[in-house]
């Protein structure tokens, strides 16, 4: 294996999008000015989010990062031996914290590669990327900084070489149906014969595991939840008074969804100086800030089948609490 100085081996380039991506400021006239409000997940994540998020896998009830954390621990080595990766390219990397199983692994059986995160939380991206190119002796670490609702034709893979793809998380969860189908497909155009998917995807199961998840005793989701509104009013120049938003999370069973809102306490008007707009919002009105889907063996199935792939490998923690499926090109 190689041996370079750190600095060598952490570069970082932004992923120009591949069609037209609207701006915060499209989202909120397109999603706050007109009922029922919404918001994309993707502006959780500024660094203080992205730290937020963290401490969410931290706390007791959030078992979904347990639960992969342990599944890559125990599969890391099959996952390595059964794809051969030379790249590994990561969507929605974060922290990398359980993607260092998967490294091990390839530290173990003397396979290196280089990783490629990819993510719009830059600077968390690039703390990893330091912490893991001082660790791993022999690896590269290229940070792709950007959103990758932009596409995923001008991410600058190399031709050569098997690719691992991996989305871990259940993050795909947090697209609707119609955009996780077009995430996956994007995927798949971007997969050879050889390469492979490794996907996390979070279950359906009893409604008090799932709402519990989402709104831990400690309140770290709640803060998570009202952390957007703290990007608005900075990035906009708005006024939203933010501890005036209760948090709430309910299991939609019939969509097989955890969602997340924001409910006023009562009625304000909020400014956004940025869009020389205001916003009358009525005492108890919602704002939807996420969805998370679930899914069972069939719906996730379904879904990789229609997006022209099939499950080569699946672990289950738990009793079927988390899936990870390996999946190649149908
Ligand atoms: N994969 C990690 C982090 C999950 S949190 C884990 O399993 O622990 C979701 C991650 O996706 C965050 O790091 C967030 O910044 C990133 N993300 C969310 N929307 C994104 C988008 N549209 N484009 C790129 N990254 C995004
Ligand atoms: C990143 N994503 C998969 C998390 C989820 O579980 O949907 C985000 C999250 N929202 C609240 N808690 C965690």
């Amino acid at each position: 294996m190689t041996n370079s100085p750190t600095g060598a081996r952490l570069t970082s380039t932004h992923v120009v999008p591949d069609r037209p991506l609207a701006s915060l400021a499209d989202d909120v006239r397109a999603g706050l000015l007109t009922r029922p409000r919404w918001l994309s997940p993707k502006y959780f994540y500024d660094d203080h989010g992205s730290a937020l998020f963290e401490a969410i896998c931290a706390t007791p009830e959030y078992y979904p990062s347990r639960s992969e954390a342990a599944l890559l621990a125990a599969h890391g080595r099959t996952i390595i031996e059964a794809s051969s990766p030379e790249h590994i390219l990561e969507l929605g990397s974060g922290s990398s914290r359980k993607t260092r199983h998967l490294l091990d692994a390839c530290d173990v059986l003397n396979r290196p590669c280089r990783y490629w995160p990819f993510d719009v939380s830059a600077q968390m991206m690039l703390d990893a990327g330091a912490e893991l190119v001082a660790d791993y002796d022999w690896l590269t670490v290229h940070a792709l900084i950007g959103d990758y609702t932009g596409g995923l034709s001008t991410v600058p893979l190399p031709e050569d070489g098997r690719r691992l793809i991996v989305f871990l998380g259940g993050t795909l969860g947090n697209f609707e149906p119609a955009d996780a189908l077009a995430m996956l497909e994007q995927i798949a155009a971007l997969m050879r014969d050889d390469d492979r998917l490794l996907l996390g995807i979070d279950r359906v199961k009893d409604t008090a595991t799932l709402e519990a998840a989402y709104d831990d005793a400690q309140g770290v989701t709640a803060d998570f939840n009202r952390n957007v509104l703290r990007v608005l009013n900075r990035e906009l120049e708005a006024d939203f008074p933010v501890e005036a938003y209760r948090h709430r999370a309910l299991f939609d069973r019939d969509n097989a969804r955890i969602e997340m809102r924001l409910t006023a306490d009562y009625a304000h008007r909020v400014r956004l100086a940025a869009l020389d707009t205001a916003i009358d919002i009525d005492a108890g009105e919602e704002i939807v800030t996420e969805f998370s889907h679930k899914f069972t063996p069939d719906t996730l199935r379904a879904l990789l089948n229609a997006a022209g792939l099939a499950m080569d490998r699946h672990f289950e923690a738990d009793g079927g609490a988390y899936s990870l499926v390996l999946a190649r090109r149908a």
